[in-house]
């Protein structure tokens, strides 16, 4: 068998590799496997592309050298990141690898001698959507670490001057399709992509962050791509276009989770202005909340028939879920039911909660998706509701003048009781302030999540 040959079927069985990892990652119980299957098949097909290449000492110098510090900078950042900070480290990842389809698809064109649209065409897709990638994930990254402010920077003229931006950039691609590959022409359409990609970020909130996240992720797929068609490699064309369509659905899923458009996400600016009076401590508009004690929550939940749990952001900040899922034992040794709510943008990235409550081996079978379980509040005792708070605001179907409004949300007002864990009466990430915490259903209990949920846990043993 040639090597060619060879190549190409392992090429093959590295995409059927990543399409069953992609299958496997539609569920929390598969999701590990999904990983480690796909990996392999990652492993696959840079392996077999190393006896294709034409190895030089420079070159062997840059695989080598490229391969350990990729490897010790991706391995040691896996291990150190906290959970919280899962988002930007992906928009990190997302954005080294759109700006490494740019730069290949530059290479390829300094080395091109003659016309060859072939070649041209993908490598203008590859510059234009690789650096917007590459750009706006350093943004959103910059965004979320608090390097810079999170709420949306727009000024008068914005959108006028992004789309003087694109058609710039259409101006040169075009260019290069029709003179040939000038460098004069190229360059500049990196510079101007890249500038565009910081453009089309900086109006986005913080709180859009992870969607604008995904959309990028989307982007670098395609970018891949089309460095795929490039290099006539079929390993990236098929990997790229998989990270492009499920990038592309992951948008639109988180998207319609928070009840708004793309397009809104993308240029509505949402959370520039901060509602007045979102913020402060009990009762400081001269509204009273009821505040209770662990003691007294601890009896009531002992008491009764069925709880459901509702975690959020502040659970995960807390690392509340090993609390939880000991408050839950508790809880069913003495023959009460006890279910997690999950809302699909719970938290600040998608599955979160899922990971989280995996990791304190909360058995799947009590994890409950938002549909699947919204209609069983009106018949729950207690919902605990537990560093959430936008998941549940009543605001997203009470109140139409509310951003949120229009969001499906979760149904906790419907409960009998509700306790409201958190430290204060500070908002969510959308910044706005939440009914349900004044219902007359509802009791606050103020403090950190795991410690209020430790307390919890002695109050139904004592009980
Ligand atoms: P949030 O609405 O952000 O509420 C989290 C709450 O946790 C806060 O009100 C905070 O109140 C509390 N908290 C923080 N630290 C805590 C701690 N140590 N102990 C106890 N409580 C603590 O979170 P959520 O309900 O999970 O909603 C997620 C939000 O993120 C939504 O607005 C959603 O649209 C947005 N978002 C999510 C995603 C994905 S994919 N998950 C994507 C884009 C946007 P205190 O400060 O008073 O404690």
């Amino acid at each position: 068998m040639t090597l060619q040959l060879v190549t190409a079927l392992a090429y093959l069985v590295a995409a059927s590799l990543f399409v069953l990892g992609l299958k496997q990652l539609s569920s929390p119980r598969g999701a590990r496997r999904g990983n480690l299957i796909a990996a392999v098949g990652m492993v696959l097909a840079l392996g077999i592309t190393l006896p294709n290449l034409t190895w030089t000492a420079a070159g062997v110098s840059i695989v080598v050298g490229g391969v350990t510090v990729g490897g010790i900078v991706g391995a040691v950042a896996a291990r150190r990141v906290q959970m919280t900070a899962m988002p930007q480290m992906v928009a990190l990842f997302n954005g080294v690898g759109g700006g490494a389809a740019a730069l290949l698809a530059v290479s390829e064109l300094l080395g091109l001698k003659h016309h060859d649209l072939a070649l041209e065409l993908p490598s203008d897709l590859s510059i234009i959507i690789g650096s917007i990638s590459f750009a706006g994930s350093c943004i959103a990254f910059a965004k979320l670490q608090e390097l810079m402010t999170g709420t949306p920077i727009t000024y008068p003229g914005q959108q006028i001057v992004n789309a003087g931006l694109a058609l710039a950039i259409v101006a040169l691609a075009v260019g290069v399709l029709i003179a040939g590959p000038s460098a004069g022409l190229f360059l500049p359409l990196l510079a101007v992509a890249l500038v565009l990609g910081v453009a089309f970020v900086l109006p986005i909130g913080g709180a859009d962050m992870p969607v604008v996240i995904s959309l990028l992720n989307a982007f670098t797929g395609l970018a891949v791509a089309a460095s795929g068609f490039v290099l006539s490699n079929f390993a990236l064309i098929v990997a790229g276009t998989l990270v492009g369509a499920s990038g592309t659905i992951l948008t639109t899923l988180m998207s319609s989770a928070m009840g708004r458009s793309l397009a809104n996400v993308l240029f509505g600016a949402f959370g520039s202005v901060a509602p007045a009076g979102a913020a402060g401590p009990p009762g400081e508009e001269g509204r009273s909340v009821r505040s209770g004690n662990a003691e007294d929550i601890g009896t009531l939940l002992a008491y009764s028939r069925s709880v459901i749990i509702v975690p959020g952001y502040g659970l995960a900040v807390a690392q509340a879920q090993h609390a939880a899922r000991e408050l839950a034992d508790q809880l069913e040794a003495r023959g009460v039911e006890v279910r997690y709510a999950i809302h699909p943008v719970a938290g600040r990235m998608p599955g979160h909660m899922n990971v989280l409550l995996a990791e304190a081996n909360v058995p799947y079978e009590q994890l409950k998706e938002m549909d699947e379980i919204n209609d069983d509040f009106k018949n729950t005792d207690v919902v605990m509701v537990v560093g959430a708070n936008d998941v549940v605001n009543p605001a997203a179907h009470d109140s139409p003048s509310s951003p949120i409004y229009g969001m499906p949300v979760l149904r906790a007002e419907d409960a009998a009781n509700i306790i409201f864990m958190k430290r204060s009466m500070r908002p969510g990430f959308a910044g706005i302030d939440n009914e349900l915490m004044y219902n007359s259903k509802t009791t606050m209990l103020f403090g950190d999540a795991k410690e209020t949920l430790t307390k919890l846990v002695a109050a139904v043993k004592a009980a």
